[in-house]
């Protein structure tokens, strides 16, 4: 293949900055097919760096002019680097170039959306706006004016205060803004738009007030209440548990229905995806407005950790990232419902970040090379990230924690620091050596701890020997693995005294119980103390005892999840050998109890419970994976569950109507997660009586949780004719066309469907007025989603393999972040028979000879290949 090779980027080669910038002067004239950028940079040489010459980075500019102190200046230009010889040490740099944001449809840098233009500049989006060093620890003090035509573009935004604005020639007009804080160029936006707003504010514990606003499309405002609120709590609440106030006289949000990824927290002024603002009853779930609590406080929770204190280099991301995701998950907790926001965090691990660790894109979380940061955005990075503070938290105590975060930003305020620099402020706060703990920093896996337990009656003493591996690390040096555990009796008690927190510090390492009465059961991993996979040879009357008496609801909600794993994983070997699988009538009492006891463990707690593992997270325990046996199996349990707890289900379904107007609090939304639980089995019956009872849910709901969650338990239906099913379809998305978020949840419902007919239902759909083969949420609705439907991507006939390919190749110049992500589709594709695997290997081996495939594809493409 005659490609250049992408160059890959290692850790160890980072060198400090031979240049600062003190500050950037920018002036934007937006116009019509092109928007000039002119840069007034005040450089300086880093006095501890050997002289250099000075190589800005840039992509995708026509350079208009370049001048040194107001002379004009002579420099070498590559199509991605402008090199200066022979600067003084200290002088200001112009330079004027030409973008065209209307052309810009990877949706990094300045670009357009719909009638106004926004940017993302994390992590190199920057570099297409104008010449800089663009990287985080370069930071500088930002003034920006914005020019445009005034009937278009009525606001014109930008990070940190307004100081000027007015009218000019032709109805132009300009405003002019300062942001007083020194940042990277990471976190510099400019909007200009038409665009409605919702204002309100913030006065902090020492009394300053904070102007707070919600930029949203012209319509929108009565979709922003949420956020705002959401915004509020957060500030509150950082103030409260880590004594961190708003150092802002503005923050704004503005809202984009084009956007790559969640949100971006910008100085100031963070840019969202419209997903994670918008809300109203009738438009979004009850789980939609959860997550706008979480995404709004992680955007805001950045302004420390991210935005005061920043990344040295793109490898530390995590610094920002998996301390910002613990932080919002705390928040969340908080706010809702600890123990449920537990069991789904651990949820979330198992079904994106355990395949990511075991499969061809594996990283530490702070990874030591790659080729494409932006393929470094993962759940890894991310929630191991902060699987990894949390084990901080849980190994030091929430006091020493908090006393550490205060050492980080007394250290470190203002600066671009390093992953060991945080954990160094942890270890001085709280006298805990960590030096074997930074191995979860520089080592990638799912560490596996193989847990036995002896009893010996003579010393009345239970000992707990524990063995940890971790293939995919470098070496067999053990990790240090906090597991908390507690010993029960079988008469189902908590013994006294036996909850502690284990260091497993060696490879195999044994802790001893005394003064223990009779042969205990033991609650290991209690709250998932470690992002591990813990093995313990339980017998299943000591899984139904800890499902039905842990008093951690994470510890009980495992047990079920062993359980019911245990039975799917059984039944789908049978199936595999065509053999009809049997389901013990234990596991259905077991259920039968949680349904009995909802009042007691609460709606939301039993919906988590009777939710049985994902086909995904199951596909992680099987050497080989035939998909078509685990989806008979896991379906066969559903409904082997519903033909005996009919009557429960039916009975719940009619008790737990909320009465109340609607509110998205955890209270009914458990109730609301019950419910439709109950809901979702039955219709795992061939019943036309309760598919008509779904269909009555649809049709008289007030609220988008029960109206989607009867259309989604429609949607799975595979009969001949199911008239309730196309009845609820064709009116959900003519009900709703017009709003964009919902026509996602139409498309996602489709491509995430059961039937056998869904790779030709989403290609009908991509052909559909509803799709848009440009936005970013449509492709991740339709595409995407499709690619984690286990039984239908991974179709026998590679069907679902070549139309990923496909997606992949029209979309990858168009937009490389959202086509690369597309290819992670891929990561787990040798885990399957011979002939899948042909399938996928030449659907891989298409997708890498592609003329022109940009890097951020090729590298996850040859990672998987290779
Ligand atoms: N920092 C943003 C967040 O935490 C994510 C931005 C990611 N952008 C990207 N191009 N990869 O929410
Ligand atoms: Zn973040």
């Amino acid at each position: 293949m005659n490609r250049e090779t992408p160059p890959t980027i290692y850790l160890k080669d980072y060198t400090p900055p031979a240049w600062w910038i003190d500050t950037v002067d920018l002036d934007f004239v937006v116009e019509t097919g092109a928007t000039t950028v002119t840069a007034r940079l005040a450089l300086r040489r880093n006095p501890a760096v050997a002289a250099q010459p000075l190589v800005l980075d840039g992509e995708d500019l026509e350079t208009l002019g370049v001048s040194v102190d107001g002379q004009p200046a002579t420099f070498v230009a590559t199509p991605t680097s402008l090199t200066l010889t022979d600067l003084p040490d200290a002088c200001t740099l112009t330079t004027v170039v030409r973008i065209d944001p209307d052309k810009n449809t990877r949706l990094s840098g300045l670009y357009r959306s719909k009638d106004g233009y926004f940017t993302q500049c994390e992590a190199q989006g920057f570099r297409r706006i104008t010449w800089f060093l663009d990287r985080p620890d370069v930071m500088s003090v930002y003034t920006v004016t914005l020019h445009a035509d005034k009937e278009a573009f009525p606001v014109l935004l930008a990070n940190g205060n307004p100081v000027a604005a007015g009218d000019e020639a032709d109805g132009r007009h300009w405003a002019k803004w300062a942001d007083p804080f020194r940042k990277p160029a990471y976190l510099f936006a400019v909007v200009a738009g038409k665009l409605d707003v919702l204002r309100d504010s913030f006065r902090t514990a020492s009394g300053r007030e904070v102007q707070l606003a919600i930029y949203v499309e012209p319509g929108k405002l009565d979709q922003c209440p949420h956020a705002m609120a959401a915004l509020q709590k957060s500030m509150k609440w950082d103030e409260e548990r880590f004594g961190l106030e708003c150092d802002l006289d503005h923050y704004m949000i503005v809202a984009v229905g084009d956007f790559n990824m969640g949100a971006m927290e910008n100085k100031g002024l963070n840019i969202f995806n419209t997903k994670y603002v918008l809300a109203r009853p009738d438009v979004a779930t009850d789980v939609d407005f959860e997550n706008i609590d979480r995404v709004v406080a992680h955007e805001y929770f950045h302004n420390w950790t991210g935005n005061r204190v920043t990344c040295r280099d793109w490898f530390q991301l995590s610094l920002k990232e998996g301390l910002t995701v613990f932080r919002d998950q705390e928040f969340g907790a908080d706010l809702h419902n600890r123990q449920t926001a537990r069991i789904r965090e651990v949820r979330g691990l198992r079904a994106a970040q355990f395949p990511e660790d075991a499969g061809p894109m594996a990283h530490p979380i702070r990874p030591a090379s790659f080729v494409e940061i932006n393929n470094f955005y993962t759940s890894t990075v991310y929630e191991k990230g902060a699987e990894v503070i949390r084990m901080i938290q849980t190994l030091i105590g929430r006091d020493a924690f908090r006393a550490g975060m205060d050492e980080y930003f007394r250290r470190h305020d203002g600066q671009a620091v390093t992953c060991e620099d945080f954990v160094a402020a942890m270890a001085a706060a709280s006298g805990f050596d960590f030096t074997q703990f930074m191995r979860w920093y520089n080592q990638p896996g799912t560490p596996k701890v193989v847990v036995d337990g002896h009893y010996d009656p003579l010393e009345r003493s239970y000992t707990l020997t524990c063995t940890q591996s971790n293939p995919r690390a470098s070496d067999d040096a053990p990790a240090l693995i906090p597991i908390r555990v507690a010993l029960f009796t079988e008469a189902d008690e908590l013994i006294a005294g036996s909850e502690r927190t284990l260091q497993l510090t060696a490879n195999s390492q044994s802790f001893v119980f005394n003064d223990i009465g009779d042969e205990p059961v033991p609650s290991l991993l209690r709250d998932f103390s470690a992002p591990v996979n813990l093995e313990f040879d339980y017998t299943p009357e000591q899984l139904t005892l800890l499902l039905a008496f842990e008093t951690d609801p994470f510890n009980a909600w495992e047990a079920g999840q062993r359980l019911a794993s245990t039975l799917i994983l059984g039944a789908a070997a049978e199936i595999a050998a065509g053999r009809t699988p049997q389901w013990p009538d234990s596991f259905t009492a077991a259920c039968r109890r949680l349904l009995q006891t909802q009042r007691e463990r609460g709606a939301a707690f039993v919906a988590e419970a009777l939710t049985l593992p994902g086909e995904t997270t199951l596909a992680e325990q099987l050497e080989i994976v035939d998909p078509d046996a685990l989806h008979a199996a896991r379906n066969g349990l559903r409904r082997h569950l519903a033909e005996q707890l009919e009557g429960e289900f039916s009975g719940l379904y009619a008790a737990l109507t909320v009465k109340e107007a609607y509110a998205p609090d955890s209270e009914q939304a458990g109730r609301r997660a019950l419910r439709n639980l109950c809901l979702s089995y039955l219709l795992e019956l061939d019943s036309d009586a309760l598919r008509r009872l779904a269909y009555a849910q649809f049709r008289e709901a007030d609220n988008m949780t029960d109206q989607f969650a009867a259309l989604a338990a429609l949607a799975n239906i595979n009969a001949a004719v199911c008239v309730q099913r196309e009845e609820a379809l064709a009116e959900f998305y003519d009900r709703w066309k017009d709003e964009a978020l919902v026509v996602d949840k139409w498309l996602q419902v489709q491509s995430t469907s059961r039937r056998p007919d869904t790779l030709a239902t989403v290609k009908a759909l991509t052909q559909h007025p509803a799709f848009d083969a440009g936005n970013p949420n449509k492709i991740y609705a339709l595409i995407r989603a499709f690619g984690a439907n286990l039984v239908r991507f991974h179709a026998a006939d590679g069907s679902g393999y070549a139309f990923m390919a496909e997606r992949i190749l029209l979309l990858h110049e168009r937009n490389p972040q959202v086509a690369s992500r597309l290819a992670r589709s891929f990561d787990r594709w040798k885990k399957f028979d011979a002939d899948r695997q042909a399938h996928a290997r030449a659907a891989l081996e298409k997708i890498r000879a592609h003329p022109g495939l940009v890097r951020d594809v090729l590298e996850v493409v040859e990672r998987a290949l290779g």
